[in-house]
């Protein structure tokens, strides 16, 4: 990027948490350096916050902070809005109101995008003016400057992804530990990864809002969290995990989106991938994205998905392109996109890993066997794990149809010699 001129650009910073303070603390430590590498000095104008009295660890200008998020909107000298308050709104109005005053807009908001996203997209492309959302998925990991630029003529035909790094550290800490799932989300409450009503996260809502946003930018349509399935990890029991790993494959909970015929399918469920995979190691907190393109074959990208600093670096970036756009007069890129198909997962296909807890007497073999037969879902393998009233068969099927398999496993439901259909994983990876 060229020099774009001298006077810095001013920015207003609505909310001030994690990410927002570490984003006021790296553009006033590293004003400099980046004016120096881009050519745009930035400066933070006003942050709104909540509290003004509370004590901070950034020392700014009397008068920076304020507690009226409108007030630093539509303040002249305010180039550029920051948003990092989350939830729908004030967060939709206000980015409206910058949008509408000429501001560009730099967002971390996964669920506003996921779900008002096209609304704000086409208020941003009338104004042609940047909204630029890149840490909204998966923090700090550059995907969608990635996505959206460099793979911007790709054929992407499936983009898969650890983007939840709370359930990924629980199911690492059941992997690696045997810890069951109960023990293993203390310990995420414990180390501040998991919130105290960790539903958002264990039941893959987090995860289908980053899931809606990859596939509306891998595809080019726009899809909303509405139109992706979604099924959560607090049914993963620790013999599914050691049963899974026997077999060479890890259990994680995946967002997956993908292009079948011209609709696109998202969904968001615990699956089975080989030990071999990239996204396989992806251990602990961490993030990381399998992108798969026609022309470019194979990409992972890896690191942060959460925390102050990594997402701020993911904000600061967004901040920089859209300043330097500003200054440059050059039009922001927003589009607004058409909504997509979707192709709901009943029409998908896949091998899946089947645990069933039954009596444990003659004969029950068979009446199973005879649904799955039934309904065209051919068994790969069986094994009997536990005895007596413990006793539950596992089984993996051959790649079958989705519509079929839960057909198959509400009929099981129904059977005396049935006590309970447990874990349903999707296993990916060749047959
Ligand atoms: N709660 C999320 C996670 C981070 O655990 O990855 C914010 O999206």
């Amino acid at each position: 990027m060229g020099r774009v001129g001298n006077a810095p650009v001013r920015v207003g910073v609505l909310g001030c948490g994690n990410v927002g303070a570490a984003l006021v603390e790296l553009i006033t430590r590293d004003a400099d350096v980046i004016a120096s590498r881009t050519g745009v000095r930035l400066e933070v104008g006003r942050v709104a916050v909540r509290n003004v009295a509370k004590e901070r660890a950034v020392q700014l200008p009397e008068g920076t902070l304020t507690h009226d998020a409108e007030a630093v909107v539509s303040d002249p000298g305010i180039e550029v809005v920051v948003e990092v308050i989350g939830g729908i709104e004030p967060a939709r109005m206000l980015i409206l109101q910058a949008l509408k005053a000429g501001k560009p807009v730099v967002t971390a908001n996964k669920e506003l995008l996921a779900n008002v996203g096209g609304e704000l997209f086409e208020a941003a492309a009338a104004a042609g003016l940047d909204l630029l959302y890149e840490a909204s998925v998966a923090g700090g990991i550059p995907l969608i400057r990635p996505l959206r630029e460099s793979l911007a003529g790709e054929r992407i035909r499936r983009v898969m992804g650890i983007v939840n790094g709370t359930t990924n550290y629980i199911l690492t800490r059941m992997s690696e530990e045997g810890a069951s799932y109960t023990e293993a989300l203390a310990e995420a409450q414990s180390l501040g990864y998991a919130e105290r009503d960790p539903t958002a996260d264990v039941e893959g809502f987090d995860a289908g809002a980053k899931a809606a946003i990859l596939a509306t930018i891998a595809f080019g349509r726009h899809v909303v969290a509405g139109d992706v399935y979604r099924e959560g990890i607090a049914g993963v029991t620790a013999v599914d995990i050691a049963f899974a790993s026997r077999l060479g494959y890890v259990v994680k909970l995946l967002a997956v989106a993908e292009l079948v015929d011209d609709r696109v399918a998202v969904r968001v469920h615990p699956a089975m991938i080989p030990s071999t995979h990239p996204l396989a190691a992806v251990r602990d907190s961490f993030n990381a994205v399998f992108i798969e393109g026609e022309a470019v074959g194979e990409l992972m990208l890896y690191g942060r998905g959460a925390g102050g600093m990594p997402t701020a670096s993911a904000v600061l970036g967004d901040l920089i392109d859209a300043a330097h756009n500003l200054r440059a007069g050059g039009a922001g890129r927003s589009v607004a996109l058409s909504r997509a198909r979707v192709c709901p997962i009943d029409e998908l296909s896949s091998q899946y890993y089947l645990s069933i807890e039954v009596l444990d007497q003659p004969g029950v073999l068979a009446a199973i066997g005879t649904v799955f037969a039934d309904h065209g879902v051919s068994i790969r393998s069986m094994e009997q794990v536990g005895m007596g009233e413990e006793a539950q068969l596992i089984f993996i099927t051959h790649t079958a149809r989705e519509r079929d398999v839960q057909t198959s496993l509400h009929e099981l439901r129904h059977l005396d010699v049935v006590e309970r259909v447990g874990t349903v994983l999707r296993v990916i990876g060749p047959e």
